[in-house]
């Protein structure tokens, strides 16, 4: 007798891949440590999880931090990439794969991908002059300069002007798709406000056909039919969503069981290369698209985006004491560090507090379900920070009703069934504890 195993649901989460351009910090630690909450949460759900992770190490900007060392990119690269083994290992992260943009499989995935849509005409060869942020590795148009005030609208910093013989993605023939798609699919980009911003900024604007291949300096996967052309280094990073599952190799298993992503987090900077170019790259290979691209706030320290290239980091000190200490920062010094937009579900404080400290892998659900608390983030957002009654409430949920549950956790994945009543009793406590916070409020 043949027994049919019912197979799991599978759940493809993956994180942005870090440039190794210089050591990570928290923003990147609050990224990561929130998508290990949602792989961890899946896993205990039942769902078959691949959790993806890794470095993007490719481009101009290492190419140049590399000789600032004097060393090879390689060699500069591996250095920091070790860097983050150990930060993952510290914040105990749960990753199922690692894909580094140097790896085989993924060098020859890019340059296949490539060769795929330059023979079916979906990239063809021109020349380039514009400009460039390399910071940001990202072309920009005269438009988009204008409005910022010829300054890289992403990172503020100076753009140089490039001019070189490059290939070509046919961006403008996806374009109208795209649209499209996003307007019949409005779960696609969230939180929704940032897929207005997409469709207003930039695709119901017109797009320009995208550059996707520098050719003045070498560190980068080579167009195989034209090598002395490098692959621009965002169209060879989204691709390591599908090189890490075998994608166009001998072994595609993983890629067909695990294909469409379920949900890629990135940074709102990085939205637009995620649910723009990238998508349109997925068109012209006739797959799927993600089915959700998530695009949460930045830490903000002293007013201004924490970040590698500008310096302002606070980086996670060995003793985790210490990780705790710099987040809690956020309650006792909201003016000091904070995230970017407070009142938004993913911008809100209490998620780095849970989830770089607590790992409560359950809180996502606990908000959503919280009715009586949208009436408390309407007021949060308001008052902003500074709220002390509302912080109060946030602080004594998070630190004090929560707390037997949050030394739980332990025992929840082993006792798998227990689970969901102790989340029903946190949830009760916390829904209480906020309708009456509510009543204060109002008052
Ligand atoms: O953009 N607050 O890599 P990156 C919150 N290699 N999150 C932050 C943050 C902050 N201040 N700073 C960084 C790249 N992050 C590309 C990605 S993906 C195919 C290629 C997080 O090293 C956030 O998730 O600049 C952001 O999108 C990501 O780190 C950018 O990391
Ligand atoms: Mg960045």
């Amino acid at each position: 007798m043949t027994e049919i195993m019912k197979e799991k649901k599978t759940y493809y989460i993956t994180t942005p891949i870090y440039y190794p351009s210089a050591k990570l910090h928290i923003g990147h630690t609050y990224c990561t440590v929130n998508t290990d909450a949602l792989a961890r949460y899946k896993r205990m759900r039942g769902y078959d999880v691949y959790f993806l992770t890794g470095a993007d190490e490719h481009g101009q900007k290492i190419e140049r931090k590399a000789a600032e060392a004097g060393v090879t990119p390689q060699q500069y690269v591996d250095n920091i990439v070790a860097g983050f083994h150990s930060l993952w290992q510290l914040m105990d992260i749960s990753n199922d794969g690692f894909v580094r943009t140097t790896d085989d499989y993924h060098v020859a995935c890019v340059q296949k991908v490539f060769k795929k849509l330059y023979d079916q005409g979906d990239i063809y060869k021109s020349s380039y002059k514009g400009m460039y942020c390399t910071p940001c590795e990202a072309f920009w148009t005269e438009t988009q300069l204008k409005e910022s005030g010829g300054v890289c609208p992403d990172c503020g910093g100076k753009v140089e002007e490039v001019e070189e013989e490059s290939y070509f993605l046919n961006v403008s023939k996806y374009a109208p798709r795209l649209i499209e798609y996003i307007e019949t699919h409005p779960e696609f980009i969230q939180p929704a406000s940032r897929a207005k911003e997409m469709l207003n900024n930039f695709l119901l604007p017109g797009l320009e056909d995208l550059c996707v291949s520098r050719s003045t300096f070498k560190w980068g996967v080579p167009v195989s039919f034209d090598d002395r052309h490098v692959i621009y280094v965002w169209f060879d990073a989204v691709l390591n969503y599908l090189s890490k599952l075998g994608y166009l190799s001998d072994d595609d298993s993983m890629f067909k069981k695990y294909w469409p992503c379920d949900v890629h987090i990135v940074g709102k900077e990085i939205i637009r290369f995620h649910t723009i170019v990238w998508p349109i790259m997925l068109m012209a290979l006739g797959l799927p698209l993600p089915k959700q691209v998530y695009g949460h706030g930045w830490l903000v320290l002293d007013g201004t985006k924490m970040s590698k290239s500008l310096g302002n980091c606070i980086y996670l000190a060995e003793e985790p004491e210490d990780i705790k200490k710099k987040v809690m920062s956020m309650f006792t010094d909201p003016n000091h560090l904070r995230v970017e937009d407070p009142g938004k579900v993913e911008g809100n404080p209490v998620f780095i507090y849970l989830d770089a400290f607590c790992r409560d892998e359950y809180f996502a659900e606990f908000w959503n379900d919280y009715s009586c608390l949208d009436e408390l983030k309407a007021h949060y957002q308001r008052g902003g920070l500074g709220d002390v009654k509302v912080k109060k409430f946030l602080n004594n949920v998070m630190q004090e009703e929560l707390r037997p549950i949050r030394e739980r956790r332990k025992e929840w994945e082993n006792h798998l069934p227990d689970v969901l009543d102790i989340l029903k009793e946190g949830s009760k406590v916390a829904k209480e504890t906020a309708a009456k916070t509510l009543e204060d409020v109002r008052h």
